[in-house]
């Protein structure tokens, strides 16, 4: 099997690599990033690579994995590297729902022109399946936990380029007969995290550099954390499955707050002899959705996947990475 991940040098594409680089049935990698969020650092820690700094020079070659530092946004090149590519793991996006806000028409080129160019280059080699990374934030303040089929109504400039991409999706299974497997996921954290702006990844940063810990509101909004090993054996599982089109929510479907979070990583560091610095409750930022979790009986019950991790023992792999690799 012959896979090709764009932004696969992020956070989730990190984990993916190290998860496919074990398996026998995957025979090419390739990746594609622009290292606009992201580095060789992480990737130099998970496997070997044969490393392109220009696409021009990229020759299709024997080794399991490829890295291709090269835009989204080039047609030409997409169309060449999806040739003879099995399955296309899309993930490169602008995924920040504040820098959509702040620019909204970068964030639409990116994640709307940008995943075009993968999904019509998919069409027109026919590869096998085009996975696309969708999100919760397609949903808006729907009240959770949020199935599959409830009405999509986004509230970030985010929110619906992802939820154009997963119309197009759609029309490209019924229309062209490509297979696509939408995954949305809920608030991922994990190993290759560094460099997110993620709330677990700022209050260990915070942590770390004794800086008081900001809480936006008064702490009990919920999210629905997703430890990113268990959400890359769903993006594997949905390669292997992708028939027809599908979605599948890639989260546990249950909600922790805030305040709940913080005490789980006092009690880690405490443990660790490691004191919390003061927690500071600010205002509440315009527009956060103030529950959230996407329900997973839809996806327990048709991709046979399921969250495996407890919050306790990710947040506790995840801070021991940290501690590893600050
Ligand atoms: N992390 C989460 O909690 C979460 C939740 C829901 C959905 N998602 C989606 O999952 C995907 C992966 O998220 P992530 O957390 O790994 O993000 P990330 O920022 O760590 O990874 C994205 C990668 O894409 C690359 N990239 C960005 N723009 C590019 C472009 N124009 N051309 C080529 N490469 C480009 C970046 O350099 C980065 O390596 C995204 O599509 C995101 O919207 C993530």
């Amino acid at each position: 099997m012959k896979i090709l991940i764009t932004g696969g040098l992020g956070f989730i594409g990190s984990n993916l690599l190290k998860l496919l680089s074990t398996k026998k049935e995957v025979k090419k990698i390739i990746i594609i990033d622009n290292f606009s969020k992201s580095s060789l650092k992480y990737i130099n820690t998970i496997c070997k690579y044969k490393y392109y700094s220009k696409s021009k020079d990229y020759k299709a070659s024997n080794h399991k994995v490829t890295v291709i530092k090269a835009d989204i946004m080039d047609y030409k090149l997409a169309l060449k590297l999806t040739h003879n590519i099995d399955y296309i793991v899309h993930l490169a996006a602008e995924s920040g729902i504040d820098a959509s806000i702040d620019k909204p028409k970068e964030s639409f080129n990116t994640n709307v022109n940008g995943t075009m160019n993968y999904l019509e280059s998919a069409r027109i080699n026919k590869a096998k399946g085009f996975i696309f990374a969708s999100s919760g934030a397609v949903f808006g303040t729907s009240k959770p936990p949020m199935k599959e089929t409830y009405i999509r109504a986004p509230i970030s400039p985010y929110g619906s380029s992802k939820l154009s991409i997963e119309s197009f999706c759609e029309t490209y299974s019924n229309v062209f007969n490509l297979n696509t497997t939408i995954l949305r996921f809920s608030n991922a954290y994990g190993k290759y995290s560094l460099h997110k702006k993620s709330i677990i990844t700022a209050f260990v940063k915070n942590i770390f550099n004794n800086k008081c810990i900001s809480i936006n509101g008064d702490g009990k909004h919920t999210r629905d954390y997703i430890f990113a090993d268990d959400l890359c054996k769903a993006i594997y599982k949905a390669i292997i499955k992708c028939k027809g089109n599908n979605i599948f929510h890639i989260s546990t479907g249950k909600e922790t707050s805030i305040n709940k979070l913080v005490d789980k990583m006092k009690y880690i560091f405490n443990n660790k002899s490691i004191t919390l610095p003061k927690v500071i409750n600010k205002k509440d930022r315009p527009g956060d959705i103030r529950f959230n979790s996407l329900s997973t009986s839809h996806t327990k019950k048709e991709l046979k996947w399921a969250n495996k991790t407890s919050i306790d023992l990710g947040l506790k792999k995840t801070i021991d990475w940290f501690l590893s690799n600050k």
